[in-house]
């Protein structure tokens, strides 16, 4: 059995609040949390929060820099759940795609789908072409779960955070890790 240990890692797409709502979520759980950032990830938190790499860095138990590929997670024997990767970006999801692990971040996802071990990735641009898509049915060919943070309009969001915490809380759901995130469909003309 997998410990109860998650691979995080933020790159530089944009939508850092879904990386950082994750860890946030994650403290809730009993779950073991390596987290690592690319350089590009720093740049676009700066860009779209008032977020600092320490704020996210303090909710992991082990940061790694994204230029280790000695560490840890880039070892097959060093077991885990998985990985989760929000956001994406299309750098990242074209590594990954075509087997590309020169830096921690696509060697350690590389190692999760090589080990059969859950990869997903939210991976966020927009308007797509036929290369983004090829490279998104390339990586789940390789075991990927590919979950762009497409907004659930159907629950009604209020707010950015509400839009935030449902695709966060989704994205958990596929480890089987339970929040409180997510406002759950109980059926057409059901009342709470
Ligand atoms: C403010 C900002 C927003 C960005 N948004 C996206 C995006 O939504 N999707 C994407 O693929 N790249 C986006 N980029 C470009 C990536 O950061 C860039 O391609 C980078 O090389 C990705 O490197 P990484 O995969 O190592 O993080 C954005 C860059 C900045 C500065």
């Amino acid at each position: 059995m997998n410990p109860k240990r998650l691979i995080v890692a933020i790159t530089g797409a944009s939508g850092t609040l879904y990386g950082a709502r994750i860890l946030q979520a994650l403290q809730r759980a009993d779950v073991e949390i390596h987290l690592v950032m690319s350089d590009a990830a720093r740049l676009t938190m700066a860009s779209e929060t008032d977020l600092k790499p320490d704020d996210l860095e303090s909710l992991a138990h082990v940061v790694h820099s994204h230029r280790n590929v000695g560490a840890s997670i880039a070892s097959g024997s060093f077991q885990s759940m998985g990985m989760i990767i929000a956001p994406c970006s299309v750098n990242t999801l074209s590594e990954i795609a075509w087997g590309m692990t020169g830096n921690l971040i696509s060697r350690a996802a590389d190692v999760c789908l090589k080990e059969r071990r859950r990869v997903v990735l939210l991976v966020r641009e927009t308007p797509l072409h036929a290369g983004h898509l090829k490279s998104m049915l390339q990586a789940t060919e390789n075991g990927a779960i590919v979950m762009p943070p497409v907004p659930s309009l159907y629950t009604r969001p209020q707010s950015v955070d509400d839009i935030i915490n449902h695709t966060a809380g989704r994205a958990l759901d596929l480890f089987g890790i339970e929040t409180d995130l997510v406002d759950r469909w109980t059926g057409v003309g059901s009342r709470k």
